[in-house]
């Protein structure tokens, strides 16, 4: 049975149906911090820095794989540090300490671009390099990383780590993050044609869209344990582009469509994080690999937000 902490958040969101799909409906346990609706099937309310009830629900559901995805993304952890101090670095400390406890097979914890900072290089950076994050995002994941090396290491607990970049989705709306403009700008594309973005036109970052950012994640867990030389963090991207690129694949498709640029905080953020990250450990040791380029993601957003706010026809011009 797969434990899947955090599944209302941008990826859990998602991933849930992807793991009931292709594991079995009643394999998978749901959980995250809000009480359960009516309309929710095998979801459990779990808060991650609560240790015992992390214990009890791992004995009681027979818990034998976790997806760790609970989590305070860049721009809340900025807002509220100490919040993302506790839900990100406690509640992987208890997640990880629970697992070896309980003997879990495989832990799953995603990671972030959140782990760089200025002094990384900010081009095609490789998977083992300088981590001197400046935001408590950040530090806390760079935490975590270690932790789960440290676990496998001395604990022999399988735990499996990517760094994921800027994430395109359309069912979830973020709201959390840094890199939430890649999502937003479709929105206000497809409902006002205009957006303010939040980023510098000419910020650069590493990004995917998130049939692959599953896939990737899968291919991961479904990985020989021995093929799998780094356990803090394999880098992934599909591409990097800024927000002017972006907006110029978008006008391409949806007439009229204007945009500025009012740069805040998240901009200060995103200036610490590089430009384009080096996926070749991943491709190397499991098979990572993406479908979606930068058009076909457009394409696919354009298609789904305008079927989701009810405006019909590819271009709407
Ligand atoms: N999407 C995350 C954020 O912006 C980065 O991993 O915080």
């Amino acid at each position: 049975m797969i434990l899947v902490t955090g599944s209302s958040g941008q990826i859990g969101t998602e991933l849930v149906p992807y793991l009931r799909e292709r594991y079995g409906r009643n394999e998978i346990i749901s959980s995250d911090i809000t009480d359960p609706t009516g309309t929710q099937t095998g979801y459990i309310k779990l808060d991650v820095t609560d240790r015992e009830s992390l214990e009890r629900a791992i004995e009681k559901y027979k818990i034998t794989d976790i997806f760790h995805l609970a989590g305070i993304l860049s721009a809340k952890g900025e807002k509220d540090p100490d919040l993302a101090y506790r839900v990100n670095l406690n509640g992987t400390y208890n997640v990880l300490e629970a697992a070896k406890r309980h003997s879990i097979d495989r832990v799953i914890i995603p990671s972030t671009i959140g782990v760089f900072g200025p002094e990384t290089p900010r081009t095609g950076v490789p998977s083992i390099t300088v981590l001197r994050p400046r935001t408590m995002y950040g530090i806390t994941k760079v935490a975590a990383e270690l932790l789960a090396q440290y676990y496998f290491e001395k604990f022999g607990l399988d735990v499996r780590s990517l760094r994921y970049p800027g994430i395109i989705s359309y069912m979830a709306e973020p709201t959390a993050g840094t890199t939430d403009y890649a999502v937003e700008i479709f929105y206000y594309a497809v409902r006002l044609k205009r957006y303010t973005c939040y980023l510098r036109r000419d910020r650069r970052l590493p990004m995917m869209y998130m049939p692959d950012a599953l896939r990737a994640l899968v291919d991961l867990y479904e990985a020989k344990s021995e093929q799998l030389k780094i356990r803090n963090g394999y880098n992934v991207q599909a591409y990097s582009f800024t927000p002017e690129e972006l907006y110029g694949k978008i006008s391409e498709r949806i007439n009229g469509f204007e945009i500025d640029y009012r740069p805040d905080y998240r901009d200060g953020i995103a200036a610490t994080w590089p430009e384009s990250i080096d996926s070749s450990d991943a491709a190397k040791e499991w098979g990572f690999k993406f479908d979606y380029d930068l058009d076909k993601t457009v394409d696919d957003m354009i298609e789904h937000i305008s079927e989701k706010l009810g405006i019909s026809g590819k271009h709407f011009a």
